[in-house]
């Protein structure tokens, strides 16, 4: 079965429940999903599965030292041609996911459109659109596992 990893960062819980609503729309397409917070991924283990998706929040302009340092990790796992996905909920001027796209596509990772970004606690047409991301991604991965 295709499998996708979401890891994310979220200090108050907006970014987490875009990670959820995410995998319940991949879910709903029929794929294996692992959905936790990066202190509870190992590197290597996210780095094994089909697609990954990478949530922060933004902070300062940036994300967070920790997540970043785990984006390196898992970039130095090997990811080349794998679907990648980053997401986040911001404040006003919303960076981090736009910086783990670049990062992303900067290893050779398939970036699926939108960097989706929501601000503060997501409401409930965010939700349908973090659901809608989901099942792109799951889509798109069994597209390229059954080409
Ligand atoms: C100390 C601090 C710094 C922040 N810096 C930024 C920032 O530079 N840009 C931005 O868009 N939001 C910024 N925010 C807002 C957070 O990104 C926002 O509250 C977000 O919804 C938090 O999501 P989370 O609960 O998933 O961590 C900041 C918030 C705090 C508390």
């Amino acid at each position: 079965m295709v499998k996708l990893a979401i890891v994310y960062l979220s200090t108050q819980g907006s970014t987490r429940m875009m990670a959820e609503a995410i995998a319940e729309g991949a879910r709903q397409k029929h794929i294996e999903v692992r959905v936790d917070s990066f202190y509870e991924w190992e590197p290597k283990d996210a780095a094994s599965y089909d697609g990954i998706a990478v949530g922060s929040s933004t902070f300062y302009y940036k994300m967070l030292e920790p997540i970043s340092k785990f984006l390196d990790a898992l970039i130095a796992e090997g990811v080349e041609g794998k679907v990648g996905s980053a997401f986040g909920s911001y404040g006003w001027s919303g960076e981090a996911p736009v910086i783990i796209a670049e990062k992303m596509r900067e290893a050779g990772m398939k970036v699926i459109d939108p960097v989706l970004r929501i601000q503060y606690i997501p409401e409930e047409k965010d939700i349908k659109e973090c659901q809608r991301l989901g099942k792109d991604i799951a889509i798109k991965l069994k597209k390229l596992v059954t080409e």
